[in-house]
């Protein structure tokens, strides 16, 4: 049996099938650049509201490899979107695509960080290892490209703050989705060590290393992609607007820990916000069973107060959480399918790879922390 991994080790340890794809498509490439996805371990659907949640940055992500053109007049911006199988000569009347078209957002991206795709002389091939849901693969993309565009020197300057700003309006008037600021800051504040506690609401972040000895993360996937372009974030952004405004609450900060609220929506935001500040307490005493309920809570508030999970998610989860060796399991992300996180213990993990690739559930990876966004050396891995 063949069981999936996102990637064969190379020198980086980075996304290695994006950097074998990008390199195949442009081996005279002249840089290179690699955003992490993200996973967020705890504190989903509290981001929009200024919550405080606990994201970390993984090694699998999205490459960029670039080409300069030699001469201007060969044009602008010119992209091979591999995993798509599309290559495009992108220009400024991309804008008017449909919401959500990959061209669309990444001029829509240019466009917000001051240039157009005439006026990017390069060739560049993008590529990543995120596909399927809840890890973040459209900031990634995103993130790539504007950390690139900085490296070469072109587009303006920004914090991480500001371009998680720009990136969350790019989100919501290019692809249709009204989401938070954590993904983008996610990914550009990443460190190698762990995760971050993030505050939404403050703008400031702090990293919490992960304090178990035998436990690891792991992602599984359930089987079903989805994507949120397709309205259902938004709806559950709306229902809890309704419900913030029928509890007399304002409509984007959290209801305060210890005031009672009545309905299922203000439920799940109260509870998973207390629920990230007991895991990060469980994370620096090393509990991996405390951390483990934590998140099975997590997944039944996410799944009956707020209405994002799936049956194959909870399947997953529920033969998860009956498994030797296993802490804990929870959606991640925004739900409606994509990858499941567990917690479990190391020494374990090869038989519940098995156990899972049997009953249904072949992808999966244990999840490290990935850093931010940075360039990659070019001498490893083509040439
Ligand atoms: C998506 C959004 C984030 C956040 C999560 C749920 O990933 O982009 O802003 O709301 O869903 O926690």
């Amino acid at each position: 049996m063949t069981l999936y991994s996102p990637g064969a080790p190379n020198p980086e340890g980075l996304a290695s099938a994006a950097q074998a794809r990008v390199f195949e498509a442009l081996p005279e490439a002249q840089s290179a650049f690699f955003a992490p996805g993200r996973v967020n371990l705890m504190g989903d659907h509290i981001d929009y509201l200024g919550g405080v949640v606990l994201p970390m940055s993984l090694t699998e992500g999205t490459v960029l490899a670039a080409e300069a053109k030699a001469r201007r007049d060969e044009g602008g911006l010119e992209v091979w979107a591999l995993d798509a199988s599309e290559k495009a000569l992108l220009s400024s009347k991309d804008l008017e695509r449909p919401l959500g078209d990959w061209r669309r957002r990444l001029v829509a991206v240019l466009a917000a960080l001051g240039l157009t795709p005439e006026t990017v002389p390069f060739r560049i091939a993008i590529s990543g290892t995120l596909a399927g849901g809840g890890l973040s693969s459209s900031a990634s993309f995103a993130l790539v490209l504007a950390r690139w565009l900085r490296g070469e020197g072109l587009g303006e300057a920004h914090d991480s703050w500001s371009l998680a700003r720009i990136l969350q309006t790019v989100e919501r008037d290019h692809a249709g989705v009204a989401c938070g600021l954590m993904d983008p800051l996610a990914i550009d504040l990443g460190t190698v060590d762990g995760a971050l506690r993030l505050d939404c609401e403050q703008g400031t972040a702090t990293p919490v290393a992960l304090g178990f000895s035998e436990a690891v993360f792991a992602l599984v996937h359930c089987g079903v992609g989805r994507r949120l372009d397709d309205g259902a974030y938004n709806r559950v952004r709306a229902r809890l607007a309704a419900a913030l405004a029928e509890e007399g609450f304002s409509a984007d900060r959290l209801p305060p820990q210890g005031v009672r609220v009545r309905t299922a929506p203000l439920r799940h935001v109260q509870s998973e916000q207390a629920r990230v500040w007991a895991g990060c307490e469980a994370l620096a005493a090393g509990d991996a069973a405390a951390f483990g309920a934590l998140m099975d809570a997590s997944h039944g508030s996410l799944a009956e107060d707020y209405g994002v999970s799936l049956p194959e998610l909870d399947r997953l989860t529920a033969l998860a959480r009956g498994l030797p060796g296993v802490h804990g399991a929870r959606l991640t992300g925004a739900g409606f399918g994509g990858w499941a996180q567990l917690l479990v213990e190391l020494d374990a993990w090869p038989e519940l790879h098995r156990t899972f690739a049997a009953e249904g559930f072949p992808k999966a990876f244990i999840a490290t922390p990935g850093g931010a966004p940075r360039a990659l050396p070019l001498g490893s891995s083509h040439g």
